[in-house]
């Protein structure tokens, strides 16, 4: 494991040529760091398509990457990756758009916890039988919408061969892929898929006499975008939480070095807002229990530190927006959440008066 210093790039210190001539298609580009990817890819000049349920997002997203040096499109379709028809009109798009297929895919597009699958266990179905079925809808976006986005990459990358030693997949997957998230379950369980999946195409990619494409995962800790819900934001008050930035930083780091690792891939774990630590494809081997113990204390090392106020990164006015109040108990509601939530509880009773 080793820290990625430099890594993280202000949209004003990109250079305009540092990634033109390189194509990229992005899903779940309408928001957080889908979008932010973009509005990076195309200042540093590479060609972008985004793909998303969510047509007002793509419409911002576009305009935002409107006369940068790069380009961003979208097909006029919303793209669904649990859909395969759809996702391929999405990966046939991109072929038009760049006139082969893309170089970089990035399976981004993901959504938070759906449905209470503990409280379901002691729910009956419709024959009046327990359990509840769950709801799988996290797992069908999060790890089949990814696969199948993987897939058809492959599929793509395999139509049309290349020497260039150009083609990268990138797996959003999450610091939740390796710790459990209470009260999530299914998203933690998504996310440790997508990091067996990084685990297991490194190793087959190992195998090959000629890797065809890179495997990349990054796994942020929290990051203040559209996915999270209120409570969540109360609950992250006074740490040190990902800028969509540096999620977009690192994957820029990704693509601007496509000899990273051998050309296998590599895995970044962003555990608060500072660089990102990267690992090889042969640090995370079966039973490798330092890989765990090392993750764990270097988070417990790097939020250790949350006092500084440098590295402070809650913004008052995003949580205050996020709750919307004005409740005098909220302070007391977040003394039961912890103490770090309580001092930014009064902090913003203090901005308040
Ligand atoms: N924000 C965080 O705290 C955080 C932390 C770790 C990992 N992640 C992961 O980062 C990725 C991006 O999330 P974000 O934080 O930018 O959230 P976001 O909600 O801002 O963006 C996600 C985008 O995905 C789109 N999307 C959802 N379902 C889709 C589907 N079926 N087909 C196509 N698009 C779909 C949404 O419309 C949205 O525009 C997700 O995979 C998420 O799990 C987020």
């Amino acid at each position: 494991m080793k820290a990625v210093p430099g890594c993280i790039d202000a949209l004003d210190t990109i250079r305009p040529s540092q990634l033109s001539g390189r194509s990229v298609l992005i899903t779940g580009g309408g928001s957080g760091f889908g979008r932010q990817l973009a509005i990076m890819c195309a200042t540093a000049g590479a060609d972008v398509v985004i793909g998303d349920l969510n047509t007002k997002g793509l419409e911002g997203t576009i305009d935002l990457c409107r006369g940068l040096s790069g380009s961003c499109q979208a097909p006029s379709e919303t793209s669904d990756v649990t859909v395969e028809s759809s996702l391929r009109q999405l990966f046939a798009f991109a072929q038009a758009t760049f006139g082969r297929p893309a170089d970089v895919v990035v399976a981004n597009a993901g959504i938070t916890e759906v449905g209470r699958l503990s409280e379901d266990v002691a729910l009956k179905n419709e024959l009046g039988r327990y359990p509840k079925e769950p709801n799988l809808l996290t797992m069908n976006v999060n790890f089949s919408g990814v696969l199948l986005t993987a897939q058809l990459a492959e599929e793509a990358w395999k139509s049309e061969p290349s020497t260039e030693h150009n083609r990268q997949l990138v797996l959003l997957a999450s610091m939740g892929g390796h710790s459990g998230i209470p009260g999530a379950p299914l998203y933690s369980a998504s996310k440790h898929g997508l990091v067996g999946l990084w685990v297991a195409h490194c190793a087959r990619l190992r195998a090959l006499p000629e890797p065809t494409f890179s495997c990349h995962a990054i796994c942020p800790f929290f990051s203040f975008t559209g996915i999270l819900g209120r409570a969540v934001f109360l609950a992250l008050a006074g740490l040190s939480v990902v800028q969509p930035e540096t999620v977009a930083s690192t994957v820029l780091h990704i693509v601007r070095d496509t000899s990273l690792n051998d050309g296998l891939g590599s895995m970044y774990c962003l555990p608060d807002h500072k660089e990102p630590l990267e690992f090889s494809t042969d640090y995370v081997g079966p039973l490798n229990h330092s890989f765990y113990q090392e993750i764990t204390e270097t988070i417990r090392q790097r939020q250790k530190v949350y006092d500084d106020p440098e590295y402070i990164q809650c913004r008052d006015d995003e949580i205050l927006t996020a709750i919307g109040t004005n409740r005098a108990d909220v302070p007391f509601i977040a003394l039961l959440v912890s103490p770090s939530v309580a001092r930014m509880a009064m902090k913003m009773q203090l901005l308040k008066q």
